[in-house]
């Protein structure tokens, strides 16, 4: 961190009016500069997002780590019902057999008459059979629970059993505006599929000192699946989820995360509170159970950051 503030200016020994202006000036100086943001990084203005006067052409994003707890499905609820408030068509695709997208959008895991399972499985099943609300106007759900796990077996079986998932999601491209992956913790077939249908992927990582452990592993997935499957993949950011900056340590890991991925850390970084898990419990994403918290204004602002840089920000054509 740089120094805050130059030591005062000297003044005339006994000069006694003088004494308190240097301060008031080198604090006008300071604010200034452009402030820095948590990642250490100063925060770049990010314009208001306008309404769409057409959907389509939909970007696909992957929500991946194969570490567990580290914020993947928090931030596909949210980032979506936060694009969803700005007037993008958002669908999300729950690909975790554990449902936890699903569940947290107060759907019932036993209730679920068809699921991402039949899509895949499935000839006659289509994606318009399979969606349904998600409680948040303007986004959809593509629901999954337990029976995902057989496809994970079973698609080792199919012809192009890698590009199960984009083959079925091709219908919806044209129909929204972002798709967001929930992906499940591990880095086999079904994230295989995940990242294969996707144009770009997300990364969150918990700010903890671990947090880069794996991470390499992950990257040489992306990399062969780029290679191998889908030569335009691209890393749209790294997100830093659960930071307390109280604390030296979640700064220490955040100015890490920057020197090791530099400029694809999103500027904003998703604090640690607990009104996530409230939310999830209440079935609904923070946006709406907690409208004016901090958490639900980081996911506005992420919102606007994945929209600079990677979604469509003007009508598609
Ligand atoms: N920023 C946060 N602050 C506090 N708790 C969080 C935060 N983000 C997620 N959680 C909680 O941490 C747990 C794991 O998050 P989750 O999004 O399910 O991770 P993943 O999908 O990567 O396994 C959940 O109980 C969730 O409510
Ligand atoms: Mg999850």
């Amino acid at each position: 961190m740089p120094p805050l503030a130059r030591p005062p200016a000297p003044h005339e020994p006994g000069d006694q009016h003088v004494v308190s202006e240097p301060i008031p000036f080198e604090r006008t100086a300071v604010a200034e500069e452009a402030p820095l943001g948590p990642t250490g990084r100063p925060m770049p203005h990010l314009p208001e997002l306008r309404p769409l006067q057409r959907h389509g052409n939909a970007r696909v994003i992957a929500m991946c780590n194969q570490k567990g707890g580290v914020g993947k499905t928090t931030t596909t609820i949210n980032l979506g019902a936060a694009l969803a408030e700005y007037g993008r068509k958002v669908l999300l695709v729950d690909f975790d057999p554990q449902g936890s997208l699903s569940v947290g959008l107060g759907l019932n895991p036993h209730d679920m008459e068809l699921s991402v399972y039949n899509l895949l499985m499935e000839r006659d099943v289509t994606l318009d059979d399979v969606v349904v609300p998600s409680g948040v106007a303007g986004m959809d759900l593509l629901p999954s629970n337990i029976d995902l796990s057989a496809a994970e077996v079973q698609l080792v079986h199919e012809v192009a059993r890698e590009q199960t998932l984009q083959r079925v999601l091709g219908p919806a491209i044209a129909q929204y505006d972002v798709i967001l992956i929930d992906c499940q913790p591990s880095l086999g077939l079904l994230t295989v599929n995940a990242l294969t249908a996707a144009d770009g992927v997300i990364v969150p990582l918990e700010c903890e000192y671990f947090a880069l452990r794996g991470v390499a592993l992950l990257k040489t997935t992306i990399d062969k699946v780029r290679e191998r499957l889908n030569p335009d993949l691209t890393i749209d950011g790294v997100l830093g989820t659960m930071f307390d900056g109280r604390t030296l340590h979640g700064r220490e890991v955040m100015e890490r995360l920057v020197q090791a991925w530099g400029d694809q850390v999103f500027h904003t970084v998703i604090r640690r509170t607990v009104k996530f898990s409230d939310s999830t419990v209440a079935g609904e994403p923070i946006t709406s159970y907690a409208s004016s918290s901090t958490g639900a204004d980081a996911y506005r602002q992420l919102a606007k950051e994945v929209a600079v840089r990677c979604l469509n920000s003007t009508d598609p054509a």
